[in-house]
């Protein structure tokens, strides 16, 4: 009997470690991935390796540089011109710090050089028609260092984009 009892224990304590270490890993994959607070909308994994719609650069208070990347369907619609943007795209705004870049400086002797500093967030764009058709068919998300921002944020973006509704609410013109 103890040696059953024993082995008993053994399980136990065996599906315990199991379990936290489950959980655990759950928890920081959760977090890595930043589960949006307000619109629900995660960071895209391999969104870094999507391709190139256009670049931009911000001025005033905003001093950035930004990537506007597409997955597949986004840059199959923009190069077939079709418009509105089927469900399944999604876009993504990446911005950096406008930063001069003293070390290309030197190489072209005077201040010319400018390159992509820290990162400042990221802003996604995800089309559903009906999940999000009270805002134009679209869904969206910031993220600053992974984390999601809180709904109140969230509310402003659809209503600036506004103005684009002709281009089905985006902005950015595919640079060729
Ligand atoms: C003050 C108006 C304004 C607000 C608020 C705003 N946007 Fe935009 N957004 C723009 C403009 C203008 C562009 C194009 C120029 C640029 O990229 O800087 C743009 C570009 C984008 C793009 C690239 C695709 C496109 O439409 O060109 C995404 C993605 C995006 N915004 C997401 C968001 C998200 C998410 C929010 C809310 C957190 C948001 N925007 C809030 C004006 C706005």
């Amino acid at each position: 009997m103890k040696r059953l009892q024993f082995i008993a224990l053994l399980i136990f304590a065996g599906v315990a470690t199991a379990c936290a270490v489950t959980f655990g890993v759950h928890a920081s994959a959760a977090a890595d991935k930043g589960d949006a607070a307000g619109s629900g909308i995660e960071l895209p994994s391999g969104y870094r390796d999507w391709r190139v719609v256009s670049v931009a650069h911000e001025a005033g208070n905003l001093n950035d540089l930004r990537a506007i990347l597409g997955n597949d369907p986004a840059i199959k619609a923009y190069r077939e011109a079709t418009l509105p943007f089927p469900d399944g795209t999604i876009l993504a705004r990446l911005a950096w710090a406008y930063t001069p870049s003293e070390e290309n400086n030197k190489v072209f002797g005077r201040e010319q050089s400018f390159v992509a500093g820290a990162a400042t967030n990221i802003q996604l764009m995800v089309k559903d028609s009906k999940k999000y058709a009270a805002t134009g068919g679209w869904g969206f998300a910031q993220f600053t260092n992974g984390k999601p921002a809180g709904e109140e944020l969230i509310k402003t973006c659809y209503s600036c984009h506004i103005p684009a509704k002709a281009n089905d609410y985006v902005f950015t013109h595919y640079a060729p």
